[in-house]
């Protein structure tokens, strides 16, 4: 389906305490299932603020968007959120933060032991089976991060939703996660969006990059097409011609013609 989520005209306007803040304006963009679109751009453009509109988290004051050709008008299982913060339950381990996600889903139609195996399944996806029974505080940042994926990918979504997953980890941490992404992904087939301000993160996992312009008013400054054939691999792509061009353009776009305004 070539607009399997579409963003229509989408604009975004808050208002606190009769202070009005446009943080987006117009914004256009269709995605294809199966694709993997990143959000790239500098801090403050909006680009959580547009994860969580597709998030079903926050409405539009402009525009709709369509999920399948249906209005998003509301959170749904078939969206899975990644929170830069992994957001866990501190009080629930690892087996119990996915599994809550997982009964949330599927509790109504299958049985203990099937809601058991999922939350199994989804650990072992993430190479977390080990840790199920550790508490949040018990684990290291990047294996919190595991977990939050897990949660996720636990619901079987359709689209996941990541607003900038590895950003608080280790360049190594950050890497291994990438690596894995990428293989669960071309495993499940998901589409997904994902907020980065990484370059080199958005180029090597997306199929296109949507390059936000400053805010307030932001919206879509271009779209890059990375037509690097997948699986790609880090060290290959390295002293890939077409790597090297994509990764340039994003350059480019974020630090000359969206310079000015950069915090
Ligand atoms: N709930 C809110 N109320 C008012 N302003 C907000 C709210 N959420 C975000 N903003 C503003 O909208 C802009 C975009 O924020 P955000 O989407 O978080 O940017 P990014 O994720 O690109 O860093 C910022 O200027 C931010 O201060
Ligand atoms: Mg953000």
């Amino acid at each position: 389906m070539d607009k399997y989520l579409q963003i229509e005209n989408v604009g975004m306007t808050f208002e606190k305490r009769g202070v009005r803040f446009e943080a987006l304006r117009d914004i256009g963009l269709a995605v294809k299932q199966g694709e993997f679109v990143s959000l790239i751009g500098h801090s403050g453009c909006g680009k959580s603020t547009l994860l969580n509109l597709v998030a079903g988290l926050l409405r539009p004051s402009d525009g709709f968007l369509l999920l399948a050709n249906k209005e998003i008008s509301g959170p749904g299982p078939e969206r899975g959120v990644v929170f830069q913060n992994h957001s866990l339950l501190p009080w629930l381990t690892c087996a119990g933060n996915v599994h809550l996600a997982v009964e949330r889903v599927f509790g109504a139609s299958e049985s203990k032991a099937e809601l058991a195996l999922r939350t199994r399944k989804a650990l072992e996806l993430v190479g977390l089976a080990h840790a199920a029974d550790k508490h949040p505080e018990e684990i290291s940042g990047g294996m919190k991060q595991r977990v939050g994926i897990a949660r996720a990918l636990a619901m079987e979504p359709k689209v996941l939703l990541l607003d900038e997953p590895f950003g608080a980890l280790d360049a190594l941490t950050r890497a291994n996660l990438q690596d894995e992404l990428m293989a669960i992904v071309a495993k499940t087939g998901s589409t997904v969006v994902m907020v980065t301000h990484d370059v080199d993160e958005a180029v090597l996992l997306s199929d296109r990059i949507v390059m936000m312009t400053n805010g307030p008013a932001a919206t879509i400054g271009g779209v890059l097409e990375v037509d690097i054939p997948k699986p790609r691999e880090r060290l290959a792509l390295a002293t890939n011609p077409r790597y090297i061009d994509c990764r340039r353009e994003v350059l480019e776009f974020l630090y000359q013609r969206q310079a000015k305004k950069a915090a």
